[in-house]
């Protein structure tokens, strides 16, 4: 069933629908990829694109209308027996963009970073020195327990989000847009955070952003999914040197370069799906080069792998 070779999380060919009827609604479809254990894989996308959904999906919030995920090899989506239920609730955590509304205003910093020990027959000292650890651990001190959320920073509320998820021992963490509303001066100390906890802890992160520049550092591997579907997916570098489909040559195109006088000049990219002729060709999931995957027809596959030829004698010269 699973073995260290088995990837962490599976997702294959989901599909998830919003709404019923003439109202249907579907945020994501046919998505497939896997996340390897102790990685970083990173989401990218606009807005609306389909990628909380998807986080949503792997935890088991968000109805799966096709498809499956899998979890060390285990199916974890749909009905599933209540104890694996329960391990994926304990093992599989969500920390979020916001962190002024995703925590409970009248709630103390105690009980949110420990709501999700409730049922599991601690005592109160055994909880009480849980959340102190876990406070520790994310940099904040132990007497903030008996604070509440509004008493603090951005970038500490950020922290007691990140308490509250490792309290629980996860192995696995959806980082959903972590710092994307917080202060640039204090995004690099949470992202250094977020990778100190998975190195000393074997955690195994999807990173959700829409800012690839930030992702270049973290990510090991990079999905881009545009309405709902993925385009293109490849290790970091290899995305950020050869990217192959038009709109991840668009978000690249937006990435500031740190050169000033290459930034003014650079031209924009703009992305528009109409020039796709799909009738007597439709698009696939495709592998263009090992671990290289691209969604394109038979006409646009071909001129990619022209292109990854091309690009592969020009690095070997
Ligand atoms: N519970 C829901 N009911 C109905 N529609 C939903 C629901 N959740 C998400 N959607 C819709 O599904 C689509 C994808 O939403 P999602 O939140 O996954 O996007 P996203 O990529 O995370 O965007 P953002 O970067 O803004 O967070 C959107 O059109 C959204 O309106
Ligand atoms: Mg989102």
């Amino acid at each position: 069933m699973s073995n260290s070779n088995t990837p962490l999380v599976q997702v294959k060919d989901l599909t998830v629908t919003f709404g019923s009827g003439r109202q249907k609604f579907t945020a994501v479809q046919n998505v497939s990829f896997d996340i390897r254990r102790g990685e970083t894989f990173g989401l990218v996308g606009e807005s609306g694109s389909g990628k909380t959904t998807i986080g949503r999906a792997i935890i088991r919030v968000n109805p799966v209308a096709g498809g499956e995920i899998l979890y060390n090899g285990q199916r974890i989506s749909g009905r599933i027996p209540r104890a694996l239920d329960r391990e994926v609730t304990r093992k599989l955590q969500m920390i979020f963009q916001d962190p002024m509304s995703s925590l409970n205003e009248r709630a103390k910093v105690d009980y949110i970073v420990s709501e999700g020990l409730y049922g599991r027959g601690l005592s109160e000292a055994q909880r009480r020195e849980k959340v102190e650890q876990a406070l520790r651990e994310v940099g904040l001190l132990p007497e903030f327990a008996s604070r509440f959320p509004h008493e603090f920073s951005g970038g500490q509320r950020q922290r007691i989000g990140i308490a509250r998820a490792l309290i629980m021992e996860p192995e696995f963490i959806v980082a959903d847009e972590p710092i994307s509303a917080l202060d640039v001066s204090i995004r690099a100390q949470v992202l250094n955070l977020l990778s100190q906890l998975q190195k000393q802890r074997g955690l195994t992160y999807l990173f959700i952003s829409h800012d690839l520049s930030v992702m270049r550092f973290i990510c090991d591997r990079i999905a881009v999914i545009h309405l709902g579907r993925l385009v293109e997916l490849a290790d970091t570098e290899t995305l950020f040197r050869h990217p192959l489909h038009p709109y991840t040559r668009a978000l690249l195109s937006a990435v500031p370069i740190p050169d000033p006088r290459a930034e003014r000049e650079k031209k924009l990219v703009v992305y528009d799906p109409s020039c796709h002729e799909y009738d007597a060709d439709p698009p696939a999931w495709c592998e263009a080069e090992p671990g290289h995957f691209v969604r394109a027809n038979r006409r646009e596959l071909d001129a990619y792998q022209t292109i990854l030829q091309q690009n592969g004698d020009n690095d070997h010269d």
